[in-house]
């Protein structure tokens, strides 16, 4: 079973974004008669060389120390030395880390060339790889010289999965919760009626996931693809998130994004746009699927983490609050009220 969702990019043209069993026809979606150099990450490599070997391919070293422009001179030394042209084809194959890299790559070498992803990780099929944001980290900043620029396109299949640890697995799912929190209340309804072993063991439950969350970004991405203003709604919980994982090293991104979203439903309740109750139903859900629900870190240094923020804009930050399961907007916080709004009652 597979399902297309095509988002429409800024120029009328659409990312095709495949859902289902798909990796076994990945030769369908290349271009014919391209010269196709595959990106991926050494882990990934070793899992799927029998199909990565089938191509040309640049293999990085793994995780977030990697996301950085040493890691794109060495791409781009790699793609001259190989005598690369406009004319290639470049396949994104691995998690959100490979992804962000491959697609800023493609979008900036010889001015850009064509690329498509295999998004092989929960926390990619869902976020990372669809809407067309790439780029690295720089001095420990995340994601703070990019592009927008969207692939060609992206298959998520959920078979591939099946290598994730159970940890990173449990992280992918925490962007499907938020998905649902943002404007989804049906995908929400899925975590309030099944535990974490359903999500990992039923099939059709977790492609239903997946693909509505994809459907809530490809809305939102088609509705602001250069994040002007409604895509700032994928935010929930990663501002908070951003600033727990600069805190502490404790955390995978889905996680802090978990511990991000509690601590969003928390503050949107003190300012009075979402009910206690509510609030409190968000955190009991968050809880049951194996996420932690606090950082151990302490409020202040959270509200450190925050003011520090490059993306700050001036005395206050744009949080991503939630009004109701499906209906959150995007307020700006003033920093001196920070520590008070993040902290738990006793
Ligand atoms: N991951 C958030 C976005 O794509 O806008």
């Amino acid at each position: 079973m597979k399902e297309t969702i095509a988002v429409r990019k800024g120029d009328g043209s659409t990312s095709q974004v495949v859902v289902g069993d798909v990796l076994g026809t990945l030769p369908d979606y290349l271009p014919a008669g391209k010269r196709v150099i595959v990106i991926t990450d050494a882990n990934v490599y070793d899992l799927y060389a029998p199909v990565i070997d089938r191509y040309e391919k640049i293999v990085i070293g793994q995780g977030e120390g990697n996301k950085t422009h040493a890691t794109l001179l060495e791409i781009y030394e790699r793609l001259l030395e190989m005598e690369a042209d406009r004319g290639c084809f470049i396949l994104g194959f691995g998690g959100g880390i490979v992804t962000d890299i491959a697609g800023f790559v493609a979008t900036t070498y010889m001015r850009g060339v064509r690329f498509g992803f295999v998004a092989t990780t929960l926390l990619a099929q869902v976020d990372a790889s669809i809407g067309g944001k790439n780029g690295v980290n720089v001095g420990g900043y995340k994601n703070m010289v990019g592009t927008f620029s969207q692939p060609g396109f992206v298959l998520c299949d959920p078979n591939v999965l099946r290598t994730l640890p159970k940890r990173e697995f449990r992280a992918g799912l925490a962007e499907i919760v938020k998905a649902g929190l943002i404007a989804d209340p049906a995908l929400f309804a899925l975590f309030e009626n099944h535990f974490f072993e359903d999500f990992s063991e039923d099939g059709p439950l977790l492609l239903e996931a997946i693909a509505r969350a994809i459907r809530v970004k490809k809305q939102i991405v088609e509705a602001d693809e250069r994040e002007a203003g409604e895509r700032r709604k994928l935010n929930l919980g990663h501002t908070f998130a951003h600033a727990i994982e600069k805190s502490s090293r404790r955390f995978l991104h889905g996680e802090a994004v978990a511990i991000g979203t509690v601590t969003a439903a928390r503050v949107s309740c003190k300012l009075g746009l979402l009910d206690a109750a509510l609030a409190e139903r968000i955190r009991t859900v968050i809880e049951r699927m194996g996420f932690p629900v606090d950082a151990g870190v302490s409020d202040y240094r959270l509200a450190e983490a925050l003011r520090l923020d490059k993306k700050k804009e001036g005395d206050e930050v744009a949080l991503v609050l939630l009004r109701g399961v499906g209906d959150c907007v995007i307020r700006p916080v003033p920093f001196d009220q920070m520590e008070t709004l993040i902290a738990e009652e006793e």
